[in-house]
């Protein structure tokens, strides 16, 4: 059962350094890896592309969450190594923006949307196990997962990382506008009705601050290893 197939579970804000601890996991460990917020991302990148509003005010429309949660439903998206294709044009790119995530935290407050995601993420636990970044990984979609790791880093220092990776790729960025983005983004993700950002009861909290990659990728392995040894 699929109960029984092992998944890691990485949850907490943006800009935290989720993104790079899961895929460094997953290759490690040779898991499957599922980047739960492209998922929202596409919703929104979808919405946009139908012409679909994704304004809170217009998000709060029964008619209009319902048309969106259908949207989700039936989002024609396929995974190749390293791109990620929206009825058959590469959105790769398109979805790393900034207002990509913003759509898609304004978007994913929307139950009907959350729901229609459910089971395309659920289908991702396969052998030899999967590595689950997102928000509500360890609380939702994967109770029973055996490692939930809450990570997170000072406001500050993720508006600085996300500066750091906008200015190294081209992209004109100013700081404080990234941290107030960030900021705002967070609360919604953490004051939604539905499934609201916060750790698992269980989780283990990672706080990366003063941490490098390879520092936090060992502290999830030992924990990860030290539970294979002593279930
Ligand atoms: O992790 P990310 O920046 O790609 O996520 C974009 C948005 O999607 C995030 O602000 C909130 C939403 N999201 C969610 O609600 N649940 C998830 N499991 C992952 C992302």
């Amino acid at each position: 059962p699929a109960e029984r197939i092992p998944v890691v579970c990485i949850d907490g804000p943006t800009a935290s350094g989720k993104g790079t601890l899961a895929a460094e996991l997953a290759s490690r460990l040779g898991y499957h890896l599922l980047d739960s917020g492209a998922l929202y991302r596409l919703v929104g990148l979808a919405a946009e592309r139908e012409g679909l509003s994704t304004t809170e005010a217009d998000l709060r429309e029964p008619a209009h969450a319902e048309r969106l949660g259908r949207l989700a439903a039936g989002l024609d998206v396929r995974f190749t190594p390293g791109k990620t294709w929206l009825e058959g044009e590469d959105v790769t790119e398109a979805l790393r923006t900034e207002s990509a995530g913003m759509a898609a935290s304004r978007v994913s407050a929307v139950p009907q949307v959350r729901t229609a995601l459910v089971d395309l993420q659920l289908q991702m636990r396969r052998l030899p196990g999967l590595v689950a970044d997102g928000r509500d990984m360890g609380t939702v979609i994967f109770p029973g997962a055996p490692l939930k790791i809450y990570l997170t880093a000072s406001a500050g220092q993720r508006a600085q990382r996300r500066h750091k990776q906008l200015i190294s790729k081209g992209i004109p960025a100013i700081l404080a506008d990234l941290l107030a983005d960030l900021e705002a983004r967070d609360a919604r993700d953490m004051n939604r009705a539905h499934a609201p950002l916060k750790p698992a009861e269980d989780a283990v909290l990672l706080d990366n601050s003063e941490l490098d990659i390879e520092q936090s990728v060992q502290f999830v392995l030992k924990r990860w290893h030290g539970q294979q040894a002593f279930p």
